[in-house]
């Protein structure tokens, strides 16, 4: 590996992307670690207050769609690492709208391993001095039933418009990898949770709702489930893979954590209601039964052996552990919170950044 790393991590700004950058910048001071973020509704400079001075850390604003711009900066920078997270992420945006997700996830992810291509195609480089890493989500495989697990051989069948443009960004990869020999790795995670995630996903709006006696909206009857990671045990796992993954291959990452919404809300339900010190069942009248996700995938469920056999992961945070944190958090980062849904944080790159 070359002495000198510098590593683009694109969506650092957001809720995975900020655990990822703040463990580069931490873990390895010799690495120059970019954050290039575009900064939408869901990008949030405030996550990362505690390495902005950092010497090794950059931020730069720009947006991944905009080609020039992405092969400019890796001629400028000339990146031979890239952790790829900027995504549009949400699955309810991306029926209500579903073009942004097209043109970020997909000419976005295309026009990184374009400038990648390019930049490393010509350099003779030892094994793992370059290396793409796109960060996907188990969503690509569709919907499991009751029985069963996605591993790295199950086909892609994704459902939504979102899981369909991170499936589409996966071939993509694979074809640049397979096609033009780019070193390229792909990791598949199930729901991850925790702070600073951005509260219309279900674990932070329902906190955020409880917290103010407003309704928790649950889809249907709540009957589906989820397999819930800690944020910080994915960004342990991306480390990982960074560094030691096969290039040319792809890595499910899960927790073997599998909840049903509504029983998940009601375990949230009763941390709650002790946190704050309230009697028991005040949260839980809270609960909404609400029109359903067009669409809503029943169950996801991760086989994560690969990883836990060859890179030697797992998960660290137990679920009640990592809930507790969690909520521990949203209730000492008030204003963080307040700032999220007043549209505050939008102003912060404004000041920190406009104003040097
Ligand atoms: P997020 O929505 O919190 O953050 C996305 C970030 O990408 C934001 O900072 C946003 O400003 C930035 N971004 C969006 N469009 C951009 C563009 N065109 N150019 C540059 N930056 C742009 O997302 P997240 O939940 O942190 O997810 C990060 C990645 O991990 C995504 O690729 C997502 O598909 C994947 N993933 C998420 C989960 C999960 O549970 N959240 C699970 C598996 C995989
Ligand atoms: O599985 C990985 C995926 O997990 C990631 O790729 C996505 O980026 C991430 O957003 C997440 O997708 P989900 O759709 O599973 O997450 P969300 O928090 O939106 O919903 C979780 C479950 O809760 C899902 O079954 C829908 C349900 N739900 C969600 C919301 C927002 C509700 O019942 N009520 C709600 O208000």
């Amino acid at each position: 590996m070359s002495s000198e790393r510098k590593i683009l991590i694109t969506g650092g700004a957001g809720f995975i992307g900020s655990h990822v950058t703040r463990l580069f910048v931490r873990k390895y001071p010799d690495y120059h670690v970019f954050n290039l973020d575009k900064l939408t509704y869901a990008g949030n400079l405030e996550n990362l207050r505690d390495v902005e001075d950092a010497p090794n850390y950059q931020f730069i604003r720009g947006d991944i769609v905009d080609a020039p711009f992405i092969d400019k900066i890796f001629q400028q920078h000339r990146f031979n690492g890239v952790i790829h997270l900027a995504a549009e992420s949400h699955v309810d945006r991306s029926i209500v709208s579903p073009m942004d997700f097209i043109s970020t996830n997909i000419i976005g992810t295309v026009n990184l391993l374009n400038a990648a291509r390019s930049l490393w195609e010509n350099q003779k480089s030892e094994s793992r001095d370059h290396i793409f890493y796109h960060i996907s989500t188990d969503e690509v495989f569709g919907s499991l039933g009751d029985e069963g697990y996605f591993t790295e051989t199950t086909p892609y069948d994704p459902k939504s418009p979102y899981s369909a443009s991170k499936a589409s960004a996966d071939h993509l990869v694979r074809a640049y990898s397979h096609t033009y020999g780019l070193p390229a790795v792909i990791t598949n995670c199930s729901n991850n949770y925790g702070p600073f995630h951005f509260p219309e996903k279900l674990i932070p709006l329902a906190i955020n709702n409880m917290k103010s006696m407003k309704p928790v909206p649950v889809y249907s009857k709540g009957e589906n489930v989820r397999d819930w990671l800690y944020v910080e045990d994915h960004a342990a796992a991306i480390d990982l893979v960074f560094h030691k993954g096969a290039p040319g291959s792809n890595y499910n990452i899960g927790g073997f954590n599998e909840w049903k919404n509504i029983d998940l809300i009601m375990l949230l339900c009763r941390i709650m209601d002790e946190k704050l010190h309230r009697p028991a069942g005040t949260s839980e009248q809270l609960i909404t039964y609400v029109k359903d996700r067009p669409g809503h995938d029943l169950r996801y469920a991760i086989d994560s052996s690969k990883i836990s056999g060859e890179l030697g992961w797992k998960p660290l945070v137990t679920f009640e552990e990592g809930l507790r944190r969690t909520v521990d958090w949203y209730l000492a980062n008030e204003e963080w919170l307040m700032h999220v849904t007043s549209g505050e944080y939008l102003k912060y790159y404004q000041q920190q950044y406009h104003n040097r």
